[in-house]
């Protein structure tokens, strides 16, 4: 089931571009604000590009930046062919696509097409047009259950919380797997399905390289609509293997992808990537040819701090992948989930939504998850297929777990009657600057407030420091072009429990200790040391801490 080499390789002959790349996410909303409007924006981006580029990174991948109310941070699209107004205009993303490529970075932007916000013209014509209309034949609309139709047609649960149908006034309901404001598209329809085509051009037309293709293994229900079972209520779509979840990862939805994919095989060298959270024995199917170019591997988002986990994870990510002639991909964190350098300073096993609401707080080793994010990265920098970094892992920022309760943003946190908290602890702005209402994020106070640590992990902090985290990125970016990404060969090598260790086909080798005792080092595989993710106790490797050896020559 190989892919032909022709679409996994570039002319030169060195791998397609997006099998080896550094991509950075940008939360558009956080990263900067050019307008001191307290909103991260377009104009904001440009202006901090240079750091995108000093940094190192191959491509840029923007969240959702169209209108949107912002019920879901953007994921709730009113117009999928323009730029919000807090975020600036069609002319600076046009700016700011080429400006991203002048300095040899590609740009990715996000398409949801699950849902679109309550909002979007044809939901406003859908709910205006009544019962029966062509207008509701774009959503999933359907009679109730039980006397006058007053229960929802199906058991479904929405992600955020609640039943996931909402009755409109004249007493049908419409599905929304997410929140009461992003209600489900019908993928049966054919405007539906024309509409996204011509998105993906318009975009690609404006020299876009690629997309992140938001719930695609959602999109296709079953149209029968029966109950899911009741232990899959909560089910995000990971736990069948069949394919045979009513809404999630339906075997139907892969004619879309098919459909996708050749209209950005009309272009050059563009790619898409799908966040499918799918059973792992059904991940290989979204990359099948034809399909997509790479998945988002959520793997080590719920990886413990353990050379066994780690282990684990990356040869079966790593074979699933090679199976298929596809490289994996690397995720420590992102705008959904508790940043890597507070998960892995909790006790192994917490559940971070409940740590979130309830603590204790106390049991957070803050400095232990600076060091094991700052080993993490040069692990996943290190392997073969493509890296994702998320804004502000290049600083080393925590999670900001103390936000107070009324400057919560997520829907979850209203949807679920404040039981969970939310994502809003891992979107909080960047900082810039050492001091300032913002810390450099913008001129006045941001969205969301930034806790008094943010100073001390700003840019301006960490720039000129060697041994910051933000130096030790750029450092590992540009060793990874001279060791890891010639060849997408991986070797494990075992050096004891509790240490991960692999060897890269260019003989540079990768060395974790994630125990508790240092390793000697007589113990570490021939080479010179390259890399250090802190610094080495005499001739010992310490725990929490990589090293990065080159072959000697
Ligand atoms: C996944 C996105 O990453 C998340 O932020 C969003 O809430 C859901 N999809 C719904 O669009």
């Amino acid at each position: 089931m190989n892919q032909p080499e022709s679409m996994q390789m570039e002319q030169s002959g060195s791998p397609a571009w997006w099998r080896r790349s550094v991509v950075y996410q940008v939360y558009i909303r956080s990263f900067a604000d050019g307008n001191g409007d307290g909103t991260g924006d377009l104009a904001g981006l440009r202006a901090r590009l240079d750091h995108l580029a000093e940094l190192g990174i191959d491509a840029i991948w923007v969240n959702p930046w169209y209108p949107s109310p912002m019920a879901d941070g953007g994921y709730d699209v009113v117009d999928h062919r323009a730029i919000h107004l807090d975020f600036g205009t069609l002319a600076e993303a046009d700016a700011l696509i080429s400006e991203t490529h002048e300095r040899g970075m590609r740009f990715l932007i996000d398409v949801v097409p699950n849902h679109t916000s309550v909002e979007h013209p044809w939901f406003q014509a859908a709910l205006a047009a009544g019962s029966g209309s062509p207008e509701r034949q774009r959503y999933i609309f359907r009679a109730g259950r039980g006397p006058g139709g007053d229960e929802p047609p199906t058991n479904w649960q929405a992600v955020f919380g609640g039943s996931a149908w909402t009755r409109v006034d004249d007493g049908e309901w419409y599905l929304h797997i997410f929140d009461i404001s992003q209600p489900d598209l019908n993928w049966q329809h054919p405007e539906v399905r024309d509409e996204f085509d011509s998105i993906l051009r318009f975009w690609v037309d404006r020299d876009v390289d690629g997309f992140r293709v938001d719930v695609a293994h959602g999109m296709v229900k079953d149209r029968s609509f029966p109950d899911a079972p009741v232990d899959l209520l909560d089910d995000r779509g990971q736990r069948l293997p069949d394919g045979s979840h009513p809404h999630w990862d339906r075997d139907e939805l892969h004619q879309l992808i098919r459909r996708w994919r050749a209209v950005l095989d009309e272009y050059d060298n563009r790619m898409m990537v799908a966040e499918a959270n799918v059973h792992p024995d059904r991940l290989p199917l979204y990359l099948r040819p034809g399909e997509y170019h790479q998945s988002f591997n959520f793997d080590l988002l719920k990886a413990k701090w353990s050379a066994d986990d780690f282990r684990s994870i990356i040869v079966g990510s790593a074979a699933r992948a090679a199976a298929i002639g596809a490289v994996s991909t690397w995720v420590l964190s992102n705008h959904d989930i508790v940043r890597h350098a507070t998960r892995y300073g909790l006790p192994p096993g917490i559940d971070y939504e409940r740590w979130l609401l309830d603590g204790p707080h106390d049991v957070l080793d803050a400095e232990a998850g600076a060091r094991r994010a700052r080993a993490a990265v040069m692990v996943t920098l290190a392997l073969p297929g493509s890296t994702y970094i998320y804004q502000g892992d290049e600083l080393g920022l925590p999670e900001v777990w103390d936000l107070p309760v009324e400057v919560l943003e997520d829907p979850t946190w209203e949807r679920s009657k404040h039981t969970v908290k939310g994502r809003d602890g891992c979107r909080v702005p960047i900082p810039w600057a050492k001091h300032g209402s913002s810390f450099g994020f913008g001129e006045g106070p941001s969205w969301l407030p930034q806790p008094p640590i943010f100073g001390d992990l700003s840019v301006e902090a960490q720039k000129g420091d060697p041994a910051s985290t933000l130096n030790l990125y750029r450092s590992a970016i540009r060793l990874r072009g001279d060791l890891f990404v010639a060849d997408e060969e991986l070797d494990m090598l075992d050096l004891g429990v509790d240490i991960l260790a692999f060897r890269r086909g260019s003989g540079a080798t990768v060395v974790v200790n994630m125990g508790s005792t240092p390793l000697p080092a007589d113990d570490l595989p021939p080479g010179e040391i390259v890399l250090s993710s802190g610094p080495t106790i005499g001739t010992k490797l310490p725990p929490d801490a990589a090293v990065w050896l080159a072959p000697e020559s």
